[in-house]
Order: structure tokens, then C-alpha cells, then sequence
């Protein structure tokens, strides 16, 4: 339990209480409202661990995402610390439940974008980084990458998908077995969302992207964790989940890395998939 407490400390907004699940057992799991991930259905989808001297164990800190074999996409604010090193940090692919395997995939480089502000933190944006893998992971049914959109795509009012293993509300750790939690969001428009942030004081850019609604977002533990939509006929990630104003809270959505806005950057890094 106390490893996800220790989640809450690098995030925004994470005392704001979100609504409390509404007395009459209306049962939430959940990211925050969401329900168990089947195996295989975000096969892109990553844990990112730090060791835990206490523990003695790889805890989950982030979520992230599969972008090629050899890399993983997550947030900056999750390895913020400059002092972080490759061997800091290690990844799980491949499993919907936390700590069921202990294979994890080493690290061998951070890359954080280097517009990302260690002060003003994952509010300043840019809040996107890459990991790139010691060796690449096998693909297979539960393991494969998630295409990225084009540099030019804008993102409707739609509704898409965000999942991770964070809080199921502002405080309230996913309970064991900790299986992967998935939630619909709506996506909402830059304006609007700006609009709703004014009273917080929180600066909604452009390459930011909004996704949520009260009791659909994604919480402390699930960012650098993927938002899919499915464009096209296929699922795209346009979001890195990055922070927001609470859990869940009407009319304060979650805040994501616009993912289309770092493209040109993931591509210098990352290859063409083979
Ligand atoms: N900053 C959080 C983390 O490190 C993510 C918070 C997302 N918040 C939200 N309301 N969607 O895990």
C-alpha cells in the first residue's frame, strides 16, 4: 500500500480530494471510474519502477508506453530528478498485473525533452521523455507498440481511452492484485479546457491536450501512461498522462503531453519500426 502512497509525491493537485465513491458501494476500480484491462487489449502499455530501499523491491511509480521495441515513452516529471540514472529506473511489458512476474527490462538511456522545466514541473509542459531499452522486447500478443499520430493531426471532441495502475480516486491506492485499470474519456478542446483551468491558475498551451469528465480521469501513479483514441481504424496514442487540478473533479479534466506536438522530437530518437 505504502509503495503507491509514495506515487502521490511527485504529482500536482494530489491533496485535492476527489468525490468519494458515493456511500452506497458503488463499487469504483479504476484509474479513477475505471474497470480491469483484459490481457492483451493495451498491449503497449508499461509499468516504470524505482527500486524501493524499504521494500527491496522494483515498485511501480508510472505508467508509459511502447513506441518501438527498443523505447518506451513516459513522462519527464517521472524521471525528473537530474540525478536519475539509466539504472534507476526499469520497465515491465507484457503483464496486466503488477509484481505477478518479476522480469523487468533494464533501461539503458533517459532522454527527457529539453524544453521540459525541472521548476515549474509537468505545469511548464513539455512533460514527455523516452527510455530507450538495454536490449529490445519480444513482441507478441501482449507486447507491441502503439502508433503515434502525424505531426499534424488535431484531436476531435472525442471519446478515447486513458489506463494505468494509479490511484482510483485523489489518495486511494488501486488495491492488489493490481490489475491494469482502463477508462473512456471524453476529449476536451484546448478552449474549453483553458476556460476551466482559469480559476486554478493553470496554464492550458498548446502542446497540451485535455481528456475527462467527473469520475473519468486518470490520477497519481497512471501518468507517463498512454491516452488512445481509435482514429482510422487503429488506436493512436495522442496523450502522455501528465497532471490535473484533483481526480475526477467536474469541470477540471486531466491535463495530458499533446502527443502530435512532439513527433519531430520522438523522431529524431526513435527509428522507424523494422
Ligand atoms: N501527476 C500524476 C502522476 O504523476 C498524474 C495526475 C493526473 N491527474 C489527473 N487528474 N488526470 O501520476
Amino acid at each position: 500500500m505504502l509503495r503507491l502512497l509514495l506515487l502521490a509525491l511527485p504529482c500536482l493537485g494530489g491533496s485535492v480530494l476527489a468525490f468519494p465513491a458515493q456511500g452506497t458501494g458503488a463499487e469504483l476500480v479504476g484509474i479513477v471510474g475505471g474497470r480491469n484491462a483484459p490481457a492483451g487489449q493495451w498491449p503497449w502499455q508499461v509499468s516504470l519502477r524505482k527500486f524501493n530501499k524499504h521494500k527491496g523491491q522494483w515498485t511501480h511509480r508510472c505508467g508509459g508506453s511502447l513506441v518501438h521495441p527498443k523505447w518506451v515513452l513516459t513522462a519527464a516529471h517521472c524521471v525528473m530528478l537530474t540525478t536519475l540514472k539509466a539504472w534507476d529506473v526499469r520497465v515491465q511489458v507484457g503483464h496486466v498485473r503488477l509484481y505477478e512476474s518479476n522480469q523487468l527490462t533494464r533501461v539503458a538511456q533517459i532522454i527527457r525533452h529539453p524544453k521540459y522545466n525541472d521548476h515549474l514541473r509537468a505545469k511548464g509542459g513539455a512533460d514527455i521523455a523516452l527510455l530507450k531499452l538495454e536490449a529490445p522486447v519480444a513482441l507478441s500478443q501482449y507486447v507491441r507498440p502503439v502508433p503515434f499520430p502525424p505531426a499534424s493531426l488535431s484531436v476531435p471532441e472525442m471519446s478515447c481511452w486513458v489506463t494505468g495502475w494509479g490511484m482510483i480516486e485523489s489518495n486511494r491506492p488501486l488495491p492488489p492484485p493490481w490489475n491494469l485499470q482502463q477508462v473512456e474519456v471524453p476529449i476536451v478542446s484546448n478552449e474549453r479546457c483553458r476556460r476551466q483551468y482559469q480559476w486554478v491558475d493553470i496554464s492550458i498551451t498548446e502542446d497540451m491536450l485535455c481528456a475527462g469528465a467527473r469520475l473519468r480521469d486518470s490520477c497519481q501513479g497512471d501518468s507517463g501512461g498512454p491516452l488512445v483514441c481509435y482514429m482510422k481504424s487503429t488506436w493512436l496514442q495522442v496523450g502522455v498522462v501528465s497532471f490535473g487540478h484533483g481526480c475526477g473533479l467536474p469541470n477540471y479534466p486531466g491535463i495530458y503531453a499533446r502527443v502530435s506536438s512532439y513527433v519531430p522530437w520522438i523522431r529524431q530518437h526513435v527509428p522507424l519500426q523494422p
